[in-house]
């Protein structure tokens, strides 16, 4: 059974949210899409008349996703899914250490989820079989060279969201966080260094529709890549920090 639901999902013009919001509309579900760039939300949500209400901002400007809190509970008044999609990615670069990378790409991946937060749990407490869904990434379990500022954010995200899910079990509220691999988007599109097992966007997002369904803890794919991060997570320190620096050394030479 596919009942419709009111959905808020952020960073939805372009990738694995434009993609997912296709799939989730496809499934005849309301959706709420939230991105900075407000061009491409109006032009994808014209062919769905009725379906999507548009609501772009800067999400990691906490009066701004204020805004767009009022404006779904205006409109719906509840929600009854929340999915944290967006996110940014920038690499470290240790001879030119900027402290104001890591404050931007904080800010982006992590606080402005607290700020979606913030927003709509009021909203998700009036809603149906409560969801709050994160995007967070398998970089998490292995520290990985340059990713220093990319994976801290994804960390952090994690135990955020972990934490919440006990919070939040007594109001019936589910958590559930998507740690993907690689996904052919445009932000690892940027990227200069092999991306093994790398999915097709429209491959993702039916994946990840498809488990939210059923509401488990944790969504990770594909599964043969994250099972092996998590296999190397469980290395000593000391052979963990030696396929680190193989690594490295690997994308200075390709760089
Ligand atoms: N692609 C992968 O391999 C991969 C792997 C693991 C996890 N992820 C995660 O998956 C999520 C989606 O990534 P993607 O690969 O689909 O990247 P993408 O194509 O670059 O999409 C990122 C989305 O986030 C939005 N966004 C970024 N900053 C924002 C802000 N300050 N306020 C509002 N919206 C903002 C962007 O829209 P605007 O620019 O219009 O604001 C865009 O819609 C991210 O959280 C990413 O970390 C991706």
């Amino acid at each position: 059974m596919n009942l419709s639901r009111r959905i808020w999902l952020t960073g939805a013009s372009s990738g694995i949210g434009q993609e997912l919001a296709r799939v989730l509309l496809a499934e005849g579900h309301c959706l709420v899409l939230s991105a900075r760039r407000a061009g491409p939300l109006h032009a994808f949500a014209r062919r769905y008349p009725g379906q999507v209400l548009v609501l772009p901002g800067d999400l990691a400007d906490p009066a701004q996703v204020r805004s767009i809190g009022a404006a779904i509970e205006s409109h719906w008044g509840a929600l009854d899914s929340v999915i944290l999609n967006a996110g940014t990615c920038e690499y470290i670069d240790s001879r030119h250490f900027e402290a104001a990378l890591l404050e931007r790409v904080l800010q982006t991946n992590l606080l402005a989820a607290g700020y979606c937060i913030e927003a709509a749990l009021p909203l998700l407490r009036r809603g149906v079989r409560p969801h709050l869904v994160g995007i967070g990434s398998s970089v998490t379990w292995l520290p990985l060279p340059r990713a220093g500022a990319y994976g801290a954010s994804k960390a952090a995200l994690r135990y955020l969201l972990e934490s919440l899910r006990l919070d939040l079990a007594g109001e019936g509220i589910d958590v559930t966080l998507v740690s993907p691999g690689f996904v052919d988007t445009p932000l690892t599109r940027r990227n200069d260094f092999p991306m093994p097992l790398r999915w097709p966007v429209d491959k993702a997002a039916r994946h990840i529709a498809r488990h939210l369904e059923r509401r488990p803890l944790n969504i990770n794919f594909p599964r043969s890549f994250t099972g092996a991060l998590r296999l190397l997570s469980l290395l000593p320190a000391r052979l963990q920090f030696a396929l680190g620096r193989r690594m490295a050394r690997a994308q200075i030479k390709e760089g």
